[in-house]
């Protein structure tokens, strides 16, 4: 499989670049290629092309605007301190990408083309990589069923792309510490669903719980269980971990219905190597209420391509507020192990890095 690279005729000026890489907000702003490539049933993958950034024409019958087969990833490509841009860990993306494909009945993409695509993708566009404080190049691969035919089964076509948008921070509250909704009305995955494969379906289901969780002035939706509406699950679009006072760490298991963030389990890594007791156990929203009273639970944080590591300052559950202390020197901690492996100015013993010719 391989690429043939288009170069669009109208690159955005240099100077207009500059200005959008400025204080990029998220995925506002995209680049000037796109990357695509097709499959069908019949004849399996075609090579893909990297070409101008345009608008896709589907037949208005595309399954994926009826039955919604459709998944996506999010990355992020850094300049590490020596000036070479780079990758984390894109092979946990790849075998990601493919465990939403096999349960949203799609096609897997060998996981070589999707690595080597994002590699000559980013080669194409590394001008596009902002430089700064937290600021990367978001990378959004996708694949969507394009076959014009309204049955209910699997399509027997598909279009995979990658997009890509220079972004900030995910969060405007920067430093202040997330407010998180507790949603008791709505629920974002059941055991048996597609809690854990990364399909747009799962955050459309999520949209109107974010709606109410911002009418209420909270930045995401915390999400519990289906079955008892007692468990601590995820976000709306970032898997969380709690702290406790002492010093160990607790962040819900993976069992189906959580999405499993390649984020969230760089930071268990981290976590142990720095000698963190690490439980992925079951955590329930009471007993989190007796651990914050209790002065047992003294942080939690957000964590997530997007978000990487943001900490969270109060819970809304009701008309009650569960606040938690300002001092937040283990989420620093962990944050600042992360981003200096981004940058690679840490040891990257556990070989995440790929670094971009
Ligand atoms: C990511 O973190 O990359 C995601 O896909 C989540 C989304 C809320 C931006």
């Amino acid at each position: 499989m391989s690429f043939r690279i288009e170069p669009t005729a109208h690159p955005t000026p240099d100077a207009d670049r500059k200005a959008l890489l400025e204080a990029p907000a998220f995925g506002r702003v995209f680049t000037d290629h796109m990357l695509t490539m097709r499959y069908t049933a019949d004849a399996g993958w075609s090579d893909g092309v990297i070409a101008a950034r345009a608008p896709l024409a589907i037949d208005p019958a595309a399954a994926v605007l009826h039955y919604a087969q459709e998944i996506f990833e999010g990355m992020k490509a850094y300049w590490l301190a020596d000036g070479t841009p780079a990758l984390f860990r894109p092979e946990a993306n790849a075998a990601r990408f493919n465990r939403s494909a096999v349960r949203m009945a799609m096609p897997e993409l060998p996981e070589e083309a999707f690595v080597e695509g994002i590699k000559q993708f980013v080669a194409l566009e590394r001008d596009w990589i902002p430089s700064g404080d937290g600021a990367s190049l978001y990378l959004r691969p996708f694949m969507f069923a394009t076959e014009a035919f309204l049955g209910v089964r699997p399509a027997r076509e598909y279009l995979f792309a990658i997009i890509a948008s220079p972004a900030g921070s995910y969060f405007k509250s920067g430093s202040a510490g997330l407010r998180l909704f507790v949603s008791r009305e709505h629920v974002r995955a059941a055991p048996g669903g597609t809690g854990e494969a990364k399909c747009g379906g799962n955050y459309a289901g999520g949209l109107i719980a974010q709606s109410v969780a911002s009418q209420a002035g909270c930045d995401q939706v915390l999400f519990l269980d289906a079955r008892e509406q007692r468990w601590i699950e995820e976000l709306g679009g970032m898997n969380i971990m709690f702290v406790f006072d002492d010093g160990s760490m607790v962040t819900p298991p993976l069992g189906g219905t959580i999405l499993p963030g390649i984020t969230r389990d760089s930071l268990l890594q981290l976590a142990r190597d720095a000698g963190v007791t690490v439980r992925e156990e079951p955590y329930s929203i009471e007993q989190l209420k007796a651990d914050v009273a209790a002065g047992r639970l003294v942080e939690a944080f957000a964590c997530g391509t997007a978000a990487v590591v943001s900490s969270i300052a109060t819970f809304v559950d009701g008309d009650q507020e569960i606040g938690l202390p300002a001092a937040t020197p283990v989420t620093t901690r962990l944050k600042s192990a992360l981003q200096s492996i981004y940058a690679g100015t840490a040891e990257d013993r556990h070989g995440w890095l790929t670094r971009i010719a």
